[in-house]
């Protein structure tokens, strides 16, 4: 049996949805981009939804539309995708790393307030594999220091905090449609916000910096009207072709959401009593929407000095289930230990040491809305098995 970390899962009904579009000739930001925002904003209960080309150009265009340029800065987790950080850099900011909480991956709050400086301009929590970050005392410190908030919600279809959704807690959410998240369009991505005024402006950088789109120009009554564009915007347009594709799926998405809650209910039933794996985080104020299932492997021997047995450990563990046909990864990256933040920022592993632990220590095991109950049960045999 051959086992992926992950399966994209789409219906005949999704992938036949592409077809209307092309058919009806409106390929780029017409009427299904416009309905797939429609369902994002009844989905998450926010005011605004806006396509866009990645989870990625979603967190640009939110900082380039409140300003954040040039010497400003922004603190970021070290434990994230690098893109978390990249669009900080790309404005021309600086990144503030700061460590994360090792029993939920995220942010740590207790820590933040240590990053301030007078040039602190933005944070960007992450809500990692589709656990909330613990937005309540992060939007408090924000409203106490002037902060925007761009929550990087890449992974967060379903994920709750105290009942609502993600992605409707700072000024904007920005979530991802790549393969390996719950709801994918190839490539793509969405920005909510409950300001409408950010909204327009983020309209208008995804699409040039044109203030009337070309659904309206082309609906309009006159032909020499062309948009003014007060900014220099972006092309950071969704096509009809993926929002079809989107919109389909949106269809049954508390279905997915549901299904692979239950599959990280089963793996945490199996593996409830194993004091070498620490499965994700679950508390009352969360509800988790399981982009993946990160584990923390040894939690109890984790220390500076044992970081690198552990890894290595865990790294013949993979190997392991890789030739029993189980692809697993480790969950994602301490981005400070990567090439370009280390040497910029002069940092050494140690500097962010839950970041690099999580790094070193951690795995996800397959986890997608379509694995089958015979590959789950040869995924939790298998886990069963391993031998300290
Ligand atoms: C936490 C996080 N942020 C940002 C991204 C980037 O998303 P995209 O590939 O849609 O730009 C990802 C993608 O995996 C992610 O996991």
């Amino acid at each position: 049996m051959k086992i992926p970390i992950a399966r994209s899962c789409l219906l005949e009904s999704e992938i036949n949805s592409v077809l209307e579009p092309l058919r009806s000739g409106w390929l780029v930001q017409g009427p299904k981009v416009k309905e797939f925002e429609d369902k994002w904003c009844a989905f998450t209960g926010t005011q605004n939804s806006i396509a866009v080309t990645s989870c990625t150009s979603g967190l640009l265009l939110s900082l380039a539309a409140s300003g954040f340029g040039p010497g400003d800065e922004a603190i970021v987790p070290a434990f994230t995708w690098i893109s978390t950080a990249n669009v900080v850099e790309n404005l021309g900011g600086k990144v503030v790393f700061c460590d994360i909480d090792l029993q939920t991956f995220n942010i740590d709050i207790t820590k933040i307030e240590s990053k301030v400086t007078e040039r602190t301009k933005a944070i960007l929590p992450v809500h990692l594999f589709g656990l909330s970050a613990d937005m309540g005392p992060i939007v408090e410190l924000a409203n106490k220091y002037n902060w925007f908030v761009v929550e990087d919600a890449a992974c967060g279809l379903g994920a709750k905090y105290k009942g609502l959704h993600v992605g409707s807690f700072g000024n904007t959410g920005c979530f991802s449609f790549h393969p390996r998240k719950a709801i994918t369009t190839g490539e793509g991505g969405m920005v909510t916000t409950n300001d409408d005024g950010l909204a327009e402006k983020i309209r208008r950088l995804r699409d040039h910096g044109a203030a009337m789109t070309d659904l309206q120009r082309h609906l309009g009554s006159s032909p020499y009207l062309l948009a003014d564009h007060p900014d220099a915007g972006y092309n950071q347009r969704m096509t009809d072709l993926q929002a079809a594709i989107g919109s389909a799926q949106m269809d049954r998405a508390d279905v997915i959401v549901s299904e692979r809650q239950a599959l990280a209910k089963k793996y945490d039933d199996a593996f409830a009593k194993l004091d070498w794996l620490r499965t994700p985080f679950r508390g009352n104020d969360y509800e988790h929407g399981y982009q993946s299932y990160p584990c923390f492997f040894m939690p109890e021997e984790i220390s500076v000095s044992s970081v690198k047995e552990i890894n290595a450990n865990r790294n013949k563990w993979m190997d392991d289930l890789q030739k029993s046909g189980i692809s697993t990864r480790p969950a994602t990256h301490a981005v400070h230990m990567l090439s370009f933040y280390k040497e910029k920022y002069n940092l050494i592993p140690e500097d962010f040491p839950n970041a690099y632990a999580a790094d070193q220590c951690s795995i996800s095991l397959p986890l997608f809305h379509g694995l089958k109950e015979d590959e789950q049960d040869f995924v939790i045999e298998k886990v069963l098995e391993f031998k300290r």
